[in-house]
């Protein structure tokens, strides 16, 4: 089994959510939890965006002791310094240089050549290595860069010292097959790659950063970047508890693990959802309310003679104490007796089989039957004739 390391970005990405504005305080107890879910790496913030930023990543950095903690750096020398003053008190200080590579930023947003950005990104490596004994290199809006020109950057990079070279899907436009032949080309045309560990940075614009990611383990990323229940810019990044699920749950395909904890995935979803104010959606995967509910009554059913009939991921695997069975106008008499019964009730069949016709009657009406609906029921049904 190949490893995979998890790149967690909650703290910065993850912040740029629109709307969402942690303190020291919430960053740190979210840094916290990180570290007990198992993150190999954790993205704390920016340390030249703001003095706030700066703060936070350097208490973090001088906290957490069980994984590597890095901050997002420009490629200019007042940012490479001030990412060193707040992390060099850190168990395994590393740095995340970035600079854009495809036309459309470099013309636009840097107004460089592409040689002044290939200049600029070697120079901003070679500077940081005085500091850090581990660099992250970032080829921002990678996915609509030109492939010979990130294949001639990258080998620059390498050269000048970067120990990771990180591919973002900056703009989530990538599709997962487009994706993997990127790796596959990096892998195959550059001199010493695997001295380098790949890693995969997707956004989710088209919804499919999760896939990207995904294509990116089997075509030779050995590190996956993202955020606890997706957030981040715009659409969102990569969700992280729904790659390593996937990644646990289909070994037989990927042949890859992390060393995740995988039950601190619920409470680390609930954690973040509190602390930035983002709901969780009931139907997203593995984190979701609904994501181990059933309510028809062929799944129930099917479900209360074998769960593995419809759920592949043991709620427990995550952390969820159990499934449920959510009882409205699809389920059946199985899933319903089921309740009467936890619910501390004995009844015959005939009793049953009626208690069955009015809850149908009572689910045509309302949505969700409730706990306190079927005791009224039973009891008109038992006991008030
Ligand atoms: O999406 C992106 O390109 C980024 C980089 C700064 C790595 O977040
Ligand atoms: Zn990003």
């Amino acid at each position: 089994m190949r490893k995979i390391n998890i790149f967690d970005t909650t703290l910065r990405d993850g912040e740029q959510s629109a709307g969402v504005n942690l303190n020291l305080t919430e960053k740190l107890e979210i840094a916290r939890q990180l570290e007990r879910l198992g993150v190999d790496i954790i993205e704390a913030g920016f340390p030249a965006a703001s003095k706030g930023d700066f703060q936070a990543v350097k208490q973090i950095a001088e906290t957490i002791r069980n994984c590597s903690v890095t901050g997002l750096s420009r490629s200019v020398q007042s940012d490479i310094d001030a990412a060193w003053e707040a992390l060099k008190g850190g168990a395994e200080p590393r740095l995340h240089l970035f600079i854009a590579t495809s036309p459309i930023h470099m013309h636009y947003k840097l107004r460089m050549k592409p040689e002044e950005v290939i200049e600029a990104a070697v120079s901003a490596v070679k500077y940081a290595k005085k500091y850090f004994p581990i660099i992250q290199w970032s080829a921002e809006d990678a996915c609509r860069s030109d492939l010979k020109f990130l294949k001639t950057i990258i080998t620059e990079v390498i050269k000048a010292g970067a120990n990771v070279i990180n591919i973002p899907d900056t703009v989530g436009y990538i599709t997962p097959k487009e994706y993997g032949e990127i790796f596959s080309y990096l892998t195959k045309n550059i001199q010493n790659i695997e001295k380098v560990s790949l890693s995969a940075h997707c956004h989710d614009d088209l919804g499919m950063a999760v896939a990207n990611s995904l294509s990116a383990v089997e075509h030779g990323a050995t590190q996956i970047e993202g955020t606890i229940n997706g957030i981040g810019e715009r659409a969102g990044n990569a969700a992280l508890e729904e790659v390593a699920v996937a990644l646990y749950i289909r070994k037989d395909y990927y042949q890859a693990t992390t060393r995740l904890n995988l039950q601190e995935i619920k409470r680390t979803s609930n954690l973040v959802s509190k602390l930035t104010g983002m709901m969780v959606p009931p139907n997203k995967a593995v984190v979701g309310k609904n994501a181990f509910a059933h309510e028809s009554g062929i799944h129930q059913d099917g479900v209360l003679k074998e769960k593995t009939t419809y759920e592949i991921i043991s709620p427990e695997l995550v952390g969820v104490h159990s499934n449920s069975m959510v009882l409205g106008k699809h389920s059946g008499r199985h899933a319903l007796r089921n309740r009467v019964t936890e619910l501390g009730y004995t009844l015959t069949e005939e009793e049953i089989n009626k208690l069955f016709v009015r809850f149908k009657e009572l689910a045509d009406k309302k949505k969700d039957i409730t706990d306190d609906d079927l005791v009224a029921l039973v009891f008109e049904e038992k006991f008030d004739q």
